[in-house]
C-alpha cells in the first residue's frame, strides 16, 4: 500500500508541476517548482523575508548544509516537527532543478 500511495503522490506531483518539467533550464523550473509550492511560506529569492516568519529564507539553507542534503528529504517527503510544514515528494529530475536553483542563491 505504501508503494501506491507513492505512485499517486509522483502522479499528481508529476501532473502539479507538468509545465515546468517541460521547461528545458533546470533553474527556471526550480525555481516555478518552489514559487507555486513553498513560497506561501518561504522567501525564495535573494532577497525579501519569508511570508511566514519560522519558515528560513532558501537562500540561508546552505548556510546550515550543502542544499545536496535536501536531495534526500526532497524524495521521501520533507517532514519537520512543524505542523505548518507539508509533505512534498519530488521526482528526481525535480529534485535536481530545485538544487541547481538553491545553487545560484549561495
Ligand atoms: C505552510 C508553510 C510552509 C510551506 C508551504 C513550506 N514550508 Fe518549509 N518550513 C516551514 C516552516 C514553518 C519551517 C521551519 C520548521 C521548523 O523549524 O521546525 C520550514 C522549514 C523548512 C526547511 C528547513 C528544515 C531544516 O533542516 O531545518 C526546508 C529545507 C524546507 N522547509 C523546505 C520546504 C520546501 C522545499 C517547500 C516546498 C515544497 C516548503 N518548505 C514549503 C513552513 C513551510
Amino acid at each position: 500500500m505504501k508503494g501506491f500511495g507513492l505512485i499517486l503522490a509522483g502522479a499528481a506531483i508529476a501532473t502539479l508541476v507538468g509545465g515546468a518539467v517541460a521547461d528545458p533550464d533546470p533553474v527556471e523550473a526550480g525555481r516555478a517548482f518552489l514559487a507555486e509550492n513553498c513560497a506561501g511560506c518561504h522567501a525564495i529569492d535573494a532577497e525579501g523575508a519569508s511570508p511566514l516568519e519560522a519558515a528560513p529564507p532558501f537562500r540561508d539553507l546552505h548556510r546550515l548544509y550543502p542544499v545536496e542534503y535536501l536531495e534526500e528529504a526532497l524524495a521521501e517527503g520533507i517532514v519537520t516537527g512543524h505542523p505548518d510544514m507539508p509533505q512534498a515528494v519530488l521526482e528526481p529530475e525535480m529534485i535536481a532543478a530545485v538544487i541547481a536553483y538553491l545553487h545560484t542563491l549561495e
